[in-house]
């Protein structure tokens, strides 16, 4: 392992231009479930029942209900995978990072360039008139909340049916075509257009290291090198060689 991370080290050093795509993974430290492994978040909750456009518009409150009890989301912290990556953009050796998640976590361990691909659950849009509102501006004490429209609020959060935000899509696909070496970090990488993302940054010729303890379906045909590890073990490792390798 530690050839692993010297390498990536190495790799990460001397690249022109990294780019991170992250998903569920980072932040599992943290103690958010994610949604794939088991135990994680659509073992306890049917996709289509609470996560589709459709679903909301079906039952609007049962899916508020549901974000409501999701306390997690509300109370983790970051831990030292997204420290590490904030550490990284200030250290000059990373570009931008693009994350799948809605948790805010990266924003939170200080990274400042960091695009929301499926969008954030810190704010709400209203489905009338598509005003947008912080979260905690909005009373949930019935549900679902409704606008002075009279239209209904929904968490601004990307859900299955819907576009994905176009700034962070053209965005992303600039990134992935500019860069040299893309991190992809606790992703199944099964979710499209987030799950392309790596296969344009290497067809346009970048490196790509994967860090994630489990096998994935970028791991065989995509990835130049592959830690098998957690986020917030590898990527301090990572860094701690970085900067061996600097002093
Ligand atoms: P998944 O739950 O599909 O995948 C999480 C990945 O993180 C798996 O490959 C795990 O092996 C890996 N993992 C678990 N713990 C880890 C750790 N400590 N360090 C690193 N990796 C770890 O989550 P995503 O790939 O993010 O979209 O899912 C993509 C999208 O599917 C989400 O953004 C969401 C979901 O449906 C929408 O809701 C639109």
């Amino acid at each position: 392992m530690q050839d692993l991370i010297e390498r990536a080290a190495q790799t990460i050093r001397t690249a022109r231009k990294t780019v991170a795509l992250t998903g569920a993974g980072i932040s599992a430290e943290s103690g958010i479930p994610t949604f794939r492994d088991p135990g994680g978040l659509w073992d306890r909750y049917d996709p289509e029942e609470y996560a589709t456009i459709e679903a909301f518009h079906r039952d609007p409150g049962k899916v508020w209900r549901m974000m409501k009890d999701f306390t997690e989301l509300k109370t983790a912290l970051p831990n030292p995978g997204h420290f590490g990556l904030a550490h990284l953009e200030q250290l000059g050796l990373l570009h931008c990072i693009i994350t799948q998640n809605v948790d805010n976590l990266h924003q939170a361990a200080g990274s400042r360039d960091v695009i929301e691909f499926h969008g954030n659950m810190r704010q709400v849009v209203c489905l009338s008139c598509r005003k947008m509102l912080p979260l905690e501006e909005i009373s949930l004490e019935t549900l679902p909340p409704y606008c002075g429209c009279g239209g209904v609020f929904k968490p601004a959060g990307v859900f299955f049916g819907e576009p994905i935000p176009s700034h962070a899509l053209y965005r992303s696909q600039d990134e992935a075509q500019s860069c040299d070496l893309i991190l992809v970090i606790g992703t199944s990488a099964v979710v499209y257009p987030a799950a392309d993302i790596p296969r344009v940054a290497k067809e346009a010729g970048a490196q790509v290291i994967e860090i994630n303890p489990k096998h994935t379906d970028l791991t065989d045909w995509l990835a130049d090198l592959i830690i098998q590890e957690k986020a917030g073990i590898a990527i301090p490792q990572i860094i701690a060689a970085i900067k061996a390798i600097a002093s």
